[in-house]
């Protein structure tokens, strides 16, 4: 029995489950500290559920509705994203209530053939755009379309009675609820990277939209936010809003991100001495990592974080070296934009890394320092001197003054 259950609000419940057991979100990201999945039901004169859950957690999960339900039957059941972490457990539902009528809107009844293949007839697929509004009695879904955050189908539900924004995977995170199920019984200190992390690699290609989806919903008048990973937001939901405007905003901190890719430790040693010039230049928050050894996905969280970044490669094969090729790839993918950026590398015996950053850099959004350092091999004392020349200019572009 995964499935826990929790009051919000009278005849407002959260059910979800902790995932503690999957390595990798989406077979990629690893979850050291686990997932939750999560979703709501309201009872008033009808009943609705908004999302259900990922079916390696369902165990209780019927269970949960079915105690909550207390004998009444589930009216509708609100598809707000298709992804099988929330759409797990739709099969499950209807086994149990075959009446309930799905809300969705059009792509969401295409998704739900293409990944479930349930075709449900025209009397139980109640297709909604944005705007429309679903009575529950006292209650009122008002649906906002949220295209592509993080799915085409994607949207969120604001309930104006109570004041809660059912926002699906917008304003979630990475991390178990430890007990903790809403945002006053936890240090959210402690939950705040790997809330990063998730924005960054689950949402972050999104940015524009997920920056005018935050600004739709910002200006609703929120007491709760109801995500489906992570806490639910009730004393404070200004601080996820203002985290998630942040990211989807590209609005970075002081500090800077060197990222090298090394075979035997001369680009590495490179990256650790303009480490040591950046904090002589006065850069507080200056973090090294090892593309070969540190999940991408940490990388990727750190450098939206900071306004710095440095990438360093030693050439392999005539190119860059292939792990930071994968990252370039995924900075290029991701869109990252409002950073500086410097690049160095060593030579080998033909070259390749460094003009491969630098085309990377030329179809970058990146604001490049002047220089670039590039070693035949080990570095020697014009290479230091050019690292030295590259911090003060990657300080000055990242320090505020
Ligand atoms: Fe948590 Fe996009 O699914």
């Amino acid at each position: 029995m995964n499935s826990i259950c929790k009051e919000i609000l009278s005849d407002l419940y959260y059910i979800g489950a902790n995932d503690r057991e999957t390595e990798l979100f989406e077979n990629m990201l690893p979850l050291p500290r686990g997932v939750s999945y999560n979703c709501y039901l309201i009872k008033d004169e009808k009943t609705a559920l908004l999302d259900t859950i990922r079916i390696n957690k369902s165990g209780g999960f019927i269970e949960n509705v079915r105690n909550i339900l207390d004998g009444r039957k589930l009216d509708y059941l609100v598809v707000q994203h298709m992804e099988p972490d929330h759409s797990g457990c739709i099969k499950e539902v209807l086994e149990v209530y075959p009446d309930v009528v799905i809300v969705g809107n059009k792509r969401t009844k295409t998704m739900l053939y293409d990944l479930l293949e349930l075709e449900p007839s025209d009397d139980k697929f109640m297709e909604v755009n944005n705007g429309d509004v679903l009575k529950l009695g006292k209650r009122e879904l008002n649906f906002v379309m949220t295209s592509m955050v993080h799915w085409p189908e994607s949207m969120v539900s604001y309930e104006p009675n109570d004041k809660v924004l059912f926002s699906q995977d917008i304003f979630g995170g990475f991390g178990t609820l430890d007990g903790a199920i809403f945002d006053d019984q936890a240090d959210y200190s402690i939950y705040q990277s790997e809330t990063r992390r998730y924005y960054a690699n689950i949402v972050g290609k999104y940015s524009m939209v997920a920056s005018k989806a935050v600004d739709s919903v910002k200006d609703l008048d929120i007491d709760i936010i109801c995500p489906v990973h992570g806490f639910v937001w009730r004393k404070n939901p200004e601080i996820i809003i203002e985290d998630y405007r942040k990211w989807s905003n590209y609005e970075t901190e002081e500090g800077v991100v060197i990222v090298y890719g090394s075979m035997y430790g001369n680009t590495e040693s490179m990256a650790d001495h303009l480490a040591q010039f950046l904090a002589e230049e006065g850069v507080r928050n200056v973090q090294v990592f090892d593309c070969s050894k540190t999940h991408f996905s940490y990388i990727v969280s750190e450098i939206w974080k900071y306004k710095g970044l440095i990438l360093g490669s030693a050439t392999y094969d005539n190119s860059v070296y292939p792990n930071m090729y994968n990252l370039l790839n995924l900075l290029k993918h991701n869109k990252i934009k409002n950073h500086a950026l410097g690049i160095f590398g060593s030579y080998g015996w033909s070259g390749g890394a460094v003009k491969d950053l630098k085309a990377f850099a030329e179809g970058s959004a990146f604001d490049l320092t002047e220089t670039v350092v590039e070693a035949r091999g080990t570095m020697h004392e014009k290479e230091l001197e050019g690292l030295r020349k590259m911090a003060k200019e990657m300080a000055e572009k990242v320090l505020e003054k």
